[in-house]
């Protein structure tokens, strides 16, 4: 297989208060790990999306960066990974994980996830309608990975969403879940990056 791999590092870092993909773990940018993970697990090539050395120009929406990536991912990649910049502690070995699954022909899709731990509610303006059984979430993580003609076709859809995998599903495609990573976590907020540090290489 021909594993591609693209890395979203564009967009604001509002909640981050700006600079997210400049910020540095480990004496390197929040990109480059994300890059060389997947270098690491088993991409062939990565395009890098954002304002970084060889990346190229980000989109309005993080949808609209991953198929500015996409389009410089060569027409004979068999698979496509996405990952977000912002989760610089990935491991190489979930990235193979994705990979591998995409080895059977029936799946299109796969989201690493882990198990949710608080209770979810349901609420509506502030009063709580439901209590689902937690047992049917997961939270979603990156990198995810995909057929390439299926995220290609699946990104020509005009749906507004917040990850590859939800395009790929409204398509129709089969997306699986492997298990994720705890120690993945996605830097959001200014004290993510605090906290991630505090902790690198312990996990
Ligand atoms: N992303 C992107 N292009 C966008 C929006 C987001 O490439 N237009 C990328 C970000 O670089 C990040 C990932 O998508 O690696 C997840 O997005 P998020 O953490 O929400 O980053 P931002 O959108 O930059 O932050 P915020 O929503 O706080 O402004
Ligand atoms: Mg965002």
């Amino acid at each position: 297989m021909n594993v591609w791999g693209i890395v979203v590092a564009a967009g604001s870092g509002e909640r981050f208060g700006g600079g997210k993909h400049q910020a540095e773990i480990a004496g390197k940018p929040l990109w480059q790990h994300a890059h060389d993970v997947l270098v690491a697990g088993g991409c062939h090539g990565v395009v890098v999306v954002g304002d970084v050395p060889g990346g190229v120009a980000g989109g309005v929406r993080r949808q609209d960066s991953v198929a500015n990536g996409l389009a410089q991912v060569p027409a004979d990649a068999d698979v496509v990974l996405v990952h977000d910049a912002a989760r610089p502690a990935a491991s190489a070995e979930l990235v193979a994980a994705v990979i591998g699954r995409l080895r059977d022909p029936a799946v299109d899709g796969v989201v690493p996830a882990i198990p949710v731990t608080d209770t979810i509610k349901v609420h509506d303006s502030g009063v709580v309608t439901a209590t689902p059984p937690r047992a049917q979430f997961v939270a979603a993580q990156t990198p995810q990975g995909f057929r390439a003609d299926v995220l290609r076709a699946a990104h020509g859809q005009p749906d507004d969403v917040t990850d590859d995998a939800e395009l790929v599903e409204r398509a129709g495609g089969t997306v699986v879940i492997v298990d994720g990573e705890p120690k993945n976590l996605k830097l959001t907020y200014r004290d993510d990056i605090e906290r991630m540090r505090s902790g690198w290489g312990s996990a």
